[in-house]
């Protein structure tokens, strides 16, 4: 079948997209609001876009007509974490994904604890295994309502030393989760090797 995205409404382009595009890593983002406590949110609307030096992209859509509050610490202080969601602190991920008003700390709605960053202000998670502070290169606005792409340099990458091993990350360790069309979720339990011979 073919499906033309003009023949359907928002909310199915959305059903569809996000079941076509899986599993999606999640980026976990803490940044400051402007009265200094943290706020978190998730984001699966998320990839790597250069390696060296690595940046990384996310994408926030607006509410009620305004950039949401991690878009709106971005511009202002031009600096978020990336944490990385593992099996372990999937289900405090989606406490903090609650549409909480401005200024609620939606770590400690999620009983989450967070570690001073080294390079910027706002801080990490503690209760994930990868956190990566980045530094804002730019936004880009797209769409209508807007759509903000926040394009980051990671500037400094804080890594379990129970997951990684010889310049790289574990996945057996890792255990990261993926986000597959809205409610289901994966876990990552069945990876193979391919190599050219
Ligand atoms: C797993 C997961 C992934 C999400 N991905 C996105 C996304 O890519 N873009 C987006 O705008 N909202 C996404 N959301 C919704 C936001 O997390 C939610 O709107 C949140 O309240 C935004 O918080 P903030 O206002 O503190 O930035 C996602 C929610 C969940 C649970």
């Amino acid at each position: 079948m073919n499906i033309d995205p003009n023949d359907i409404d928002r909310k199915e382009a959305y059903n569809l997209f996000t079941s076509v595009i899986v599993p999606r890593p999640i980026a976990w983002v803490t940044t400051l609001n402007d009265d200094g406590s943290t706020n978190a949110a998730p984001f699966s609307f998320f990839m790597g876009v250069t390696s060296y030096p690595p940046r990384l992209a996310f994408s926030v859509s607006s509410r009620r007509g305004a950039p949401k509050d991690t878009a709106k610490n971005i511009m202002r202080t031009e600096e978020f974490v990336v944490n990385l969601v593992t099996k372990s602190n999937v289900e405090a991920m989606f406490i903090t994904s609650g549409d909480y008003e401005y200024g609620i700390d939606e770590l400690r709605q999620a009983k989450l604890s967070t570690g001073e960053s080294e390079k910027i202000s706002a801080p990490y998670i503690k209760e994930s295994p990868v956190n990566m502070e980045c530094k804002l290169e730019k936004i880009v606005e797209i769409g209508e309502p807007t759509n903000y792409m926040i394009i980051g340099e990671v500037i400094l990458f804080h890594i379990d030393e129970a997951i990684y091993s010889e310049g790289v990350v574990d996945p057996h360790k890792l255990q990261s989760v993926g986000r597959m069309g809205n409610p289901l979720y994966s876990n990552v339990n069945d990876i193979f090797k391919m190599e050219r011979p």
